[in-house]
């Protein structure tokens, strides 16, 4: 209990996060009821008890249902203010959080609606809460090439407002390579670049992320263990891996939180992190994490502060906002 309070204490980054994943079965009632929008579901408890996942893809149906209620620029506001203020309150100074445009887009959700209310949270944020961000645009890859082009057209009179683009959903069956054009225009364009790789999916789609997206990151990345080789690329290279250990539970990815290989991937060399992912699907936040891991591995201080010192190496702060911050 102690060391769970010098962790809530401790200044911290999370650096994967999708800001969608954070809604409130709560929030989500309020704005259903708001926007004149019928859930499939009797209450908030009868939400929650649906949120049973065996992998991947049945979180995602219920991740897309569950964002139908974003439908104005004030609820994209009072979604992302939640998470910046429950993240406040865990001690938590700088934030890189995913937005899903498309997931709104094949709606009818104008891309300015959803930018607006995100960013202003955002500024709120940093003046109100002295939490830093950054915003990163994440393709959904179950989706096709020419859609994530389209999506970039759109974004193209914001991108002072994004920092970066990322790629998300589906991994099976849909390997980075699909992206390898949209990421070496966005990265023309300046942006910069992440992907989820080997959450679900195999070796060599990390590969393939390093490879043909040219990322700086690799969000989840759990099974680069499978790939030695894989292994010194990402030390020698110290790529960044946002790894969510709650989230890799209830989808399935780690049979037991006991299991859980971040130890492993730490012990190996690796620039490791820790995020919550989708928080209110998954069962916690930053801190909820970190109480997890605490609860069930044998974690050390010094890989505890190991894992904080990584977020903010591994963020996308500048060199002289990172050194103010270790
Ligand atoms: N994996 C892939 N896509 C996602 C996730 C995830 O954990 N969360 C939201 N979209
Ligand atoms: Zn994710």
């Amino acid at each position: 209990a102690e060391r769970l309070a010098c962790i809530r204490l401790l200044p911290k980054a999370e650096l994967h996060l999708h800001i969608e994943g954070s809604l409130e079965p709560e929030l989500m009632f309020q704005l259903a009821e708001r926007n004149a929008i019928q859930l499939p579901y009797a209450s908030v408890d009868a939400l929650r008890q649906a949120y049973q996942f065996h992998n991947l893809q049945e979180f995602l149906d219920l991740y897309y249902q569950g964002m139908s209620v974003l439908q104005t620029e004030q609820d994209f506001y009072d979604l992302t203010w939640a998470y910046l203020q429950r993240s406040a309150a865990e001690g938590v100074i700088h934030v890189e959080i995913f937005f899903d445009p498309q997931g709104h887009l094949q709606r009818g959700v104008d891309f300015s609606v959803q930018i607006e209310g995100i960013y202003r949270a955002l500024c709120d944020g940093e003046t109100q809460l002295g939490i830093s961000f950054r915003l990163i645009l994440s393709f959904l890859r179950h989706l096709s090439e020419q859609s994530a082009f389209e999506t970039l057209e759109l974004a193209m009179p914001w991108l002072n407002r994004i920092d970066g683009v990322g790629l998300d959903s589906s991994e099976l069956g849909h390997p980075p390579e699909k992206f390898a054009r949209v990421f070496a225009r966005c990265r023309e364009l300046g942006l910069r670049v992440t992907a989820h790789a080997g959450e679900e999916g195999p070796p060599e789609y990390v590969w393939q992320a390093l490879d043909l997206l040219k990322v700086q990151r690799i969000d989840h990345g759990n099974r680069a263990l499978e790939d030695e080789v894989l292994i010194e690329r990402l030390r020698n290279e110290q790529i960044p891996l946002t790894v969510c250990p709650l989230s890799n539970l209830k989808l399935c990815v780690v049979e037991d939180m006991s299991q859980h290989p971040i130890l492993k991937l730490l012990d190996a060399g690796l620039r490791v992190t820790v995020n919550s992912d989708d928080p209110a699907y998954f069962g916690g936040y930053l801190q909820d994490n970190f109480a997890a891991l605490l609860a069930h591995l044998p974690i050390t201080d010094a890989q505890i502060l190991q894992l904080i010192r990584n977020s903010f190496i591994g963020s996308w702060l500048s060199d002289s906002e990172k050194q103010a911050c270790l």
